[in-house]
């Protein structure tokens, strides 16, 4: 049996793969101390919850428009509208089995063999692996800390050839929690207009921000970025709704027909339950999202804090997400046998019994992500025991 040549390309998910070892230590009975989850540890909203109990007592069980219905495609037009300033009309809309599967749609949509993608680094797992499977070449643009992981426009200008169609933006980040201001999508959002580039903005982690930043969608910036850009959101982040998988993208009505058209004839329609729940989250109380941004907020400042303390490792202070991106240069250094951050991850697992996911799955190694959708108390534990380990071997 021979496995496509593009599916072949794909690398597994490599946080799924820190996580399942994770899962199978606990299974033994060890007691791992995980870092890796991608998802809020929080319950979905009780209301959220009932609303979909009640779609499943009305008997709301059948297929919807593959797209989505109508009432949630309103739902997100009010959201764009009140939270970014966008006017979209519900043909601009594309509700899908999360936010993954907008973004493989809009990817599959625009791409063609050889088209060029241009992706800043550090870049979330799954954009390169897509951009692949669709036929495209992935240009990666690398970001450092001392920018705090923003793509410049100079660089972003210089990556532009021919063959570019796409540019990927992930604003607030995951791993590294950066989020660009107005002025600096404005000159992004300039040059990508003036070489006809389309943009997926990535905005999922949008409610989980900190410090009196905003959130700005380079969408909002201007009739002629709209059109070439598709703005990607969704429930899980926000609502603690991972496993409900709904998401929804907003962009030109003849990208995201084409969009629909493709999942049409792949998933049809997300569930039609969640699609309820969804339309809970977004016009319901908006209350448990504050509160639970309060939270990670708490966890981010004394996570951030204790990592600064350990020698070999230093981290910036996140904008936004739950996610503490730290850098280990100091560590690889000086130890020989952890050349490199997935073997310090696999380290820390099995010989701390922390996980944490390698920087290399993000695009740069001198990295490890921690996720700090976790207790405080477990965060405290984890972040004694690396101290320990890591005293122990340098
Ligand atoms: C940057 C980013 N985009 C999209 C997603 C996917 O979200 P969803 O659960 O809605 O598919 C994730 C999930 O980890 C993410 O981190």
């Amino acid at each position: 049996m021979s496995i496509s040549k593009r599916v072949s390309l794909i690398s597994p998910s490599p946080t799924l793969k820190i996580s399942a070892k994770a899962k199978e230590m606990k299974l033994q009975g060890i007691d791992v101390i995980s870092f890796s989850a991608g998802e809020p540890d929080f319950d979905t909203p009780v209301h959220i919850k009932e609303a979909a109990k009640k779609a499943l007592d009305e008997g709301f069980t059948k297929y919807t428009p593959a797209s989505g219905i109508r009432v949630l495609k309103e739902a997100i037009c009010k959201k764009f509208r009140e939270d970014n300033n966008l006017i979209f009309s519900p043909e601009e809309i594309l509700i899908s089995c999360g936010a993954k599967h907008s973004i493989f749609n809009a990817i599959l949509s625009l791409c063609d063999e050889g088209d060029e993608v241009i992706l800043p680094s550090p870049y979330w797992v799954s954009y390169p692996e897509m951009i692949k499977v669709a036929g495209g070449k992935p240009v990666i643009l690398k970001t450092t800390e001392e920018n705090n992981f923003k793509a410049k426009p100079e660089q972003l200008k210089e990556a532009i050839t021919s063959k570019t169609k796409l540019f990927i933006l992930n604003s607030p980040c995951n791993p590294t929690g950066t989020v660009y201001a107005k002025d600096e999508l404005q000159l992004l959002s300039n040059i990508l207009i003036s070489s006809n580039v389309y943009c997926i903005s990535d905005e999922i982690y949008e409610k989980i921000i900190y410090d009196g930043e905003e959130h700005v969608s380079i969408a909002s910036l201007g009739e002629e970025i709209r059109q070439l850009t598709l703005a990607i959101n969704g429930v899980s982040k926000s609502y603690s709704m991972t496993g409900w998988r709904v998401g929804y993208a907003a962009g030109a009505a003849k990208i995201i027909s084409a969009m629909s058209n493709l999942q049409s004839h792949s998933t049809s329609n997300p569930t039609s339950i969640s699609q309820m729940a969804a339309l809970e989250a977004l016009s319901g109380p908006q209350g448990q999202v504050t509160e639970m941004v309060g939270e990670f907020r708490k966890r981010r400042d004394f996570i951030v804090e204790k990592l600064n303390q350990i020698p070999g490792i230093s981290c910036l202070k996140p904008k936004g997400a739950f996610y503490a991106f730290a850098n280990v240069s100091g560590i690889l250094e000086k130890e020989k046998v952890m050349k490199d951050s997935t073997s310090l991850a696999e380290k820390l697992l099995v010989e701390a019994n922390v996980a944490v996911v390698p920087g290399a799955a993000f695009g740069d190694d001198n990295y490890i992500r921690f996720s700090y959708a976790t207790s405080l108390k477990k965060i405290k534990e984890g972040v004694e025991r690396i101290k320990k380990f890591l005293g122990k071997i340098l």
